[in-house]
């Protein structure tokens, strides 16, 4: 049912791979590449799928393994969260669409987690190579624990990737949304270790006279003249 996992530890003592045909991944600034997938709430297209919402796109390594269970049903739990943000979610793993739906199954039994988004099948890898998510030196086999925010425009706005032994961080995915959609709506950037609420950075200024505009500016934490800080 799970396709076998190879982790570079595994493959350290065998003849090097041979190296990866070079090839053009999607990276912030991209549109997001498009695609028809099988998942567990049917055949969708992409962009269709995706209509006008933000969308995470994540994948996991493989379907019933420890690590993959707790942060899939954790982002279940949480979905509520990236509704109100106006995000769906969608992942994606190379195994077959009879072993989802039977993890599916197994998570709703032993976590009492039903996931409420789908998942891809995607077993002749489409999307997983469309989008850069398997890393051979991590594993020739699987999809590494990818992360893609696109935002309703199709574009791909933040890319994280983490290794397979490492489970992401909900908190962190959901403070990354709100940093792109706080900084979209008030042309602003968010500093080190920001969360909503906190104050952020008004741009730094180009010309002299934004320099000026920006030395007029009330009600803001001037810390020199490209480090200002304000509440929103
Ligand atoms: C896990 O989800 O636990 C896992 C998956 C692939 C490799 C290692 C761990």
């Amino acid at each position: 049912m799970c396709t076998p996992v190879q982790t570079s530890a595994q493959t350290s003592t065998q003849a090097a791979a041979p190296a990866p045909a070079v090839r053009s991944l999607p990276r912030i600034g991209d549109k997001a590449p498009d695609f028809t997938a099988i998942t567990t709430h049917g055949e969708i297209r992409f962009r269709e799928w995706q209509g006008d919402k933000w969308t995470l796109l994540f994948s996991h390594p493989a379907d019933f393994t420890p690590v993959c269970s707790t942060e899939l049903t954790e982002l279940a739990k949480r979905h509520k969260e990236f509704e109100s943000r106006n995000f769906k979610l969608i992942g994606v793993s190379v195994d077959s669409i009879h072993s989802h739906l039977a993890w599916v199954e197994n998570l709703a039994k032993i976590l009492d987690t039903r996931l409420p988004y789908p998942l891809i099948a995607d077993v002749d890898k489409k999307v997983s190579e469309l989008y850069g998510m398997i890393h051979p030196g991590e594993s020739s086999t699987v999809t590494v624990r990818a992360l893609f925010f696109i935002d309703p425009k199709a574009t791909i706005r933040a890319i994280i990737y983490y290794p397979l032994n490492v489970g992401r961080n909900v908190d962190e995915i959901l403070r990354v949304a709100d940093a792109l959609q706080t900084a979209d709506a008030h042309s602003v950037a968010c500093p080190v270790n920001w969360k909503k609420g906190d104050k952020v950075i008004v741009p730094p200024p180009k010309t002299e006279k934004e320099v000026e505009a920006r030395n007029a500016l009330s009600n803001v934490e001037r810390l020199d003249f490209y480090l200002v800080k304000k509440s929103l």
